[in-house]
């Protein structure tokens, strides 16, 4: 079984996802780690986010690998440092890179064959699982995706500096030409602004039962 699920950043997707998958006894992947993981990469190797032509070629010669939910670079674990807001602030225009998402793409499907996956990012209901079992799109307003965004960072910034940073990325993931975040027709919409995360992993439950 594939299940995907799609939203923008901040719509509670990955919460959502890993009880989803421990209710149904599937495995969870994120793959919003692996582009955070391989954009820490990039910048532990002082390589520009902009320089095209040295991410492509260092795309071609690097390993990523997925073990109880870490993301290994090279054989390094990486997840430890993939949340920073240094890897927020550059994982957008870095996944925007269409030889960057060729790469993840080839890794998510080799990976998830023969397995009975939840998976969550931008494209998974349209790129990387098109033809899922089941495809949900989550949704909530900016004002409410900052504000869960604050709890979990303990209040470490303000909340109209992270709505700007959320709507920068929104933009970025909607409006890039490879792999955009977008709404497909036979995904089921959840807008979760007013749900608890309770209700929401009823609604999908329902949904699957159904
Ligand atoms: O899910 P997240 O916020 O950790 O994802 C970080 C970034 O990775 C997000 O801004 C866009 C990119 N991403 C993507 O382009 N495609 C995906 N399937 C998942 C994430």
């Amino acid at each position: 079984m594939q299940i995907a699920i799609d939203g923008p950043a901040g719509a509670g997707k990955s919460s959502i996802a890993k009880i989803v998958a421990q209710k149904l006894g599937l495995e969870y992947i994120d793959s919003g780690a692996i582009y955070r993981a391989l954009a820490k990469k990039m910048l532990d190797s002082n390589i520009k986010i902009e320089d095209y032509a040295s991410i492509k070629n260092a795309m071609e010669n690097i390993s990523i690998e997925l073990i109880n939910g870490d993301v290994f670079i090279n054989g390094v674990n990486f997840t430890p440092f993939i949340r920073s807001s240094e890897v927020t602030a550059v994982v957008s225009p870095f996944s925007a890179q269409t030889e960057v998402r060729r790469k993840v793409n080839f890794f998510l499907n080799s990976y998830s064959e023969n397995k009975s996956v939840i998976m969550d990012g931008r494209d998974i209901g349209s790129v990387v699982f098109p033809n899922a079992d089941y495809k949900f799109y989550l949704d909530a307003s900016v004002e409410e995706r900052a504000r869960r965004r604050l709890a979990e960072i303990q209040y470490s910034a303000s909340l109209d500096e992270i709505k700007e940073s959320i709507s920068k990325r929104d933009y970025n993931d909607e409006h890039r030409e490879v792999g955009a975040l977008k709404r497909v027709e036979d995904a089921i919409y959840i807008d979760t602004t007013e749900m608890s995360m309770e209700e929401v992993v009823d609604k999908i439950l329902f949904n699957i039962k159904k």
